[in-house]
């Protein structure tokens, strides 16, 4: 076996990348039965793109420090990358190839994601991983950050979506701007998450399948939601828990009327309102994962995670 090397990630590298990732994730799921389920087997995904991997542009640009790959004899044989916004750190990708797994270098690669901050001290390390992978889980429960939360992919049909909600007070309204919007969104995620999450969201507004939606009773803006032209909902946001299921109710009308056959959405098993609106859609668990954080994260009750492995 060839000795390994780590360095940073470089623009070049993308395509590798990706490739990598979806090798790496489809391996986990073909070896415990999810891969005819799994909505995110590389069978299912669109084909890889060769030029604009914004994600990992912006990886390279904000988190430059958390983004780094190791490589085998020329070939890149594992990826991490972590972001960083204000307190907290959030391990968006770790991935080492089918081939070059078990040999050191997940923990190598963690290692050096791990010393990513800006300035801030870290308060708190969070991601998501394979709920069945017990090599991810124990990797990440022995560098202090340990299962918090189950997380379940779900998904029914559009057309089975009930468009009743059972506020009339509550408005919704599509955002185009994020400048206008953006004082409101960060409030919602200080009263939410405690974290600031502003590149994030400026992030969703420069990707064209996103639709960022406000909802409001009277004057009050009380949440958000984004919408994809997938049909998957999240992240989303509400200010208080009672909100929380006439917000998510609204969220799934607005995503069936994108179109897509089916509707979308990672639900986490302590929150009871969005596993019963999720039962009341027809959907189905469809693949499993696992929230894990170093110190209990706020606050599930009234915030949907998504995509998993990002968390935008
Ligand atoms: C998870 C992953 C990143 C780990 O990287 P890796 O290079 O294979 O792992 P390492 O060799 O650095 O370490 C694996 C450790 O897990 C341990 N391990 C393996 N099976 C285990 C089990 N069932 N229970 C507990 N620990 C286990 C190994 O013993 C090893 O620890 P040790 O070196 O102290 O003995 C890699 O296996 C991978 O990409 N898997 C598929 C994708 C994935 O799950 N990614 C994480 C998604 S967030």
């Amino acid at each position: 076996m060839s000795d390994v090397s780590y360095r940073k990630a470089k623009v070049e590298d993308f395509p590798e990348i990706l490739a990598l990732i979806r090798s790496s994730f489809d391996g986990v799921l073909r070896e415990h039965g999810f891969f005819d389920t799994s909505p995110f087997a590389s069978s299912k995904l669109p084909a890889i793109p060769q030029q604009g991997f914004p994600w990992f542009e912006m990886g390279l640009k904000e988190d430059n420090e958390g983004f780094w790959v190791a490589e085998v004899g020329g070939e890149i044989a594992g990826i991490t990358l972590s972001w960083v916004r204000g307190s907290l750190w959030y391990l968006a990708h770790l991935f080492v190839s089918p081939a070059h797994q078990g040999l050191n270098i997940g923990q190598n690669l963690m290692e050096r994601a791990m010393k990513h901050h800006k300035g801030h001290a870290i308060t708190n390390r969070a991601l998501v991983t394979f709920a069945y992978n017990p090599v991810s889980i124990s990797l990440y429960a022995r560098h202090g950050i340990y299962p918090r939360e189950p997380l379940y992919w779900m998904e029914g049909p559009s057309q089975q979506v009930k468009a009743e909600v059972s506020s009339t007070k509550l408005r919704d309204e599509k955002i185009e701007d994020f400048e206008k919007a953006r004082g409101i969104l960060n409030r919602i995620d200080e009263l939410t998450l405690g974290y600031p999450r502003e590149k994030n969201h400026e992030f969703l507004f420069r990707t064209p399948s996103a639709r960022c939606y406000l909802f409001s009773t009277g004057k009050e803006p009380v949440g958000y939601a984004y919408v994809w032209q997938s049909g998957r909902v999240g992240p989303l946001a509400t200010v208080s828990h009672e909100t929380f299921r006439d917000v998510l109710r609204s969220a799934f009308r607005l995503a069936a009327a994108e179109g897509a056959a089916n509707v979308g959405i990672a639900a986490t098993g302590s929150n009871e309102q969005l596993m019963q609106v999720a039962l009341e859609q027809r959907m189905r668990i469809l693949d499993t994962y696992l929230f894990m954080s170093s110190k209990p994260f706020p606050n599930f009750a009234n915030y949907v995670l998504y995509p998993t492995g990002a968390m935008l």
